[in-house]
């Protein structure tokens, strides 16, 4: 039998792991571990990824969206989120005090679920970068919240490097969170990152990272939480910097290859001219029963698809029960049919051409 194909891996190459060596060693040496140049740095080499003015670090994505709905006040305000997202999306806004309202849709938002659900309630609505792919319809539905005096909030979890008519993802809404997990584009281990070119805002989001203490350092003045990035985090997400317009560009060709070899089967892309980040590749097919035998398939030939973005919609996820006023159709329907095929930093075309036959040999039986 062929090598294993697993749904990803995380890797650093040998330049990388020495100057996390190194730095690692540089901060011990130095007795600052957190809120120290590190980090600075990363933020500031960030913001040009994010393209935006400001961009703050903290210890996850979810942080990032929390400290983002606390400063937007929505306590006891409706937040409008996709159905088809992580957990993280909604009880960011639940632990900051609002009602998650949930909206329809597959790898992209549905503009009339949106507009349906909108009330004088509804503070924010939430775009979710689903893979990495930014919807077509991103523009209108900034517009309509400049129109109805909403906030943009962009959970980029997974769209570091996404971009759509030349703007970066995170820049486009007025708030953008990012997320560093292990299986992200560029990882610290955990963390997140706030991006945003309102100033004073991040100000304040300094603020809340740091137990809500202001310049004084002894006052606290707003309820925050130990919400910091320690430097040896910082130093990780550092390293992969240096080589990430390489690793877009690595991931695009993954992304065209899948595209060209697959797109004469009965099996969809996500329809958008944005450019990916490349953190996911997502094929939907017919039914259900087809992406379950596919996915076998696959399975049986060592070519693991992990999980799919995401298997169970978040109205309903047993935690999110109580909120759950109505079926989303196009979202159940998504969980079912889409699959994530393989992709990871250093992936080989031939890897990607084995996936491809084998697709193609379950079609042509
Ligand atoms: C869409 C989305 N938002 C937010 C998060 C939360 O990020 P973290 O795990 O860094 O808290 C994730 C995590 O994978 C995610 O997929």
């Amino acid at each position: 039998m062929s090598k294993a194909i697993p749904s990803l891996k995380v890797l650093f190459t040998g330049n990388e792991k020495k100057y996390i060596q190194d730095n690692i060693g540089r901060v011990l040496d130095s007795g600052y571990l957190t809120l120290g140049r590190y980090t600075k740095e990363f933020e500031d080499n960030f913001k040009k990824i994010s393209g935006t003015k400001c961009a703050l670090a903290v210890n996850s994505g979810t942080t990032a969206l929390e400290i983002i709905f606390r400063i937007l006040d929505v306590d006891r305000r409706d937040v409008l989120i996709p159905s088809n997202t992580n957990f993280a999306t909604a009880i960011a806004a639940v632990n900051a005090g609002a009602r998650p309202i949930f909206y329809d849709g597959d790898a992209f938002p549905n503009l009339k679920s949106i507009e349906r659900k909108i009330t004088p309630k509804t503070k924010v609505i939430v775009v979710v970068h689903i893979g990495g792919y930014i919807c077509e319809n991103i523009f209108e539905i900034k517009k309509l919240c400049i129109k109805r005096g909403i906030f943009l909030v962009e959970d980029a979890a997974h769209a570091h490097g996404s971009e759509i008519n030349g703007v970066a993802a995170g820049s486009i809404g007025d708030f953008g969170a990012f997320s560093f997990f292990p299986t992200k584009v560029i990882t610290t281990c955990e963390g997140g990152m706030i991006v945003a070119s309102n100033n004073e805002f991040i100000q304040k989001a300094a603020i809340y990272r740091d137990q809500g203490k202001d310049e004084s350092g002894i006052r606290n003045i707003l309820p925050g939480n130990s919400w910091r990035m320690s430097e040896i985090e910082a130093v990780v997400g550092l390293a992969q910097l240096k080589n990430f317009h390489k690793d877009t560009k690595h991931r695009r060709e993954i992304i065209d290859l899948y595209y060209k070899e697959l797109n004469k089967l009965p099996i969809s892309f996500p329809k958008t001219s944005c450019k990916p980040s490349g953190y996911k590749v997502i094929i939907s097919v017919k039914n259900e029963k087809e992406a379950t035998g596919l996915k076998t398939f696959l399975k049986e030939q060592a070519i693991s698809t992990g999980k799919g973005v995401y298997d169970i919609p978040l109205h309903l996820q047993p935690v999110f029960k109580k909120f759950n006023k109505s079926k989303l159709p196009i979202s159940e329907k998504f969980s079912k049919i889409h699959i994530c095929l393989p992709i990871w930093r250093f992936m080989k075309k031939q890897e990607v051409k084995r996936v491809c036959d084998v697709i193609k040999l379950f079609y042509s039986r």
